[in-house]
């Protein structure tokens, strides 16, 4: 499996039979942005809530690409009428799809479009393909249950906020670390904005004292 940053929550992800993932894609307006949304390919994308910086560009690119776009059903209802191909989910079922299963989870967090309209909840995903998992938290803060979600689930690569203000810090991302207990953290959702600012490096050496492994990805990097 194949995953690149994009800056802020944005991840592409190649899955080893060659479909590609898009999460939440906001690429026009996000100043870390390495690409141009006119160049992105997705096969599916996953929008975690209805925010600005998470919808991003989704619906764009899916017009150029007809990439179909899974995310909490609510959302979905607000978003097929366009004449978007949707997959509507809800937090704590999975559904397998070509390129391999995902399942939403919680996120303590709101979900409200640019225009007005509320969208039922923010959720993460916990996205399997290939045999890696990655548990992309969405915007959220700190839940206990996210020991529960690491406990059943082998996770490889946690993405997970650490800009603080709308999210977790620095302080309580490092504690969402040991209650998941992923193979290799990964921060997003710092630095787009002055007020989510954040050092990435404080975040990974108090992961690794944790004991966990933790990868800093420069937007535009691949691992
Ligand atoms: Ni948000
Ligand atoms: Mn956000």
């Amino acid at each position: 499996m194949k995953i690149t940053y994009y800056g802020h929550s944005a991840f592409g992800i190649q899955c080893p039979n060659g479909m590609r993932v898009l999460i939440d894609p906001f690429i026009t307006g996000n100043p870390l942005a390495p690409v141009q949304m006119e160049d992105m390919q997705a096969d599916f994308i996953i929008v975690t809530h209805a925010h600005g910086d998470h919808v991003g560009d989704a619906l764009q690119i899916a017009d150029r690409t007809k990439a179909e776009i899974i995310t909490v059903t609510e959302l979905g209802y607000i978003i097929e009428p366009k004449g978007y191909k949707v997959h509507g989910m809800q937090i704590g079922g999975a559904c397998d799809y070509p390129f391999g299963r995902v399942k939403f989870t919680m996120a303590l967090h709101g979900s409200r479009t640019d225009e007005g309209e509320y969208a039922g909840l923010a959720s993460g995903a916990l996205i399997t393909c290939g045999d890696t998992t990655i548990y992309h938290t969405g915007d959220t803060g700190i839940f206990y249950d996210m020991k529960l979600i690491g406990e059943m689930n082998k996770i490889d690569y946690m993405l997970l906020p650490i800009g603080g203000f709308y999210t977790m810090d620095i302080a309580d991302a490092v504690k969402a670390v040991e209650l998941v207990r992923p193979r290799i953290a990964i921060p997003m959702h710092y630095n787009t904005f002055p007020i989510i600012s954040a050092d990435p490096q404080e975040f990974c050496k108090r992961v690794k004292e944790k004991g966990f492994d933790c990868i800093v990805m420069k937007p535009g990097a691949s691992i």
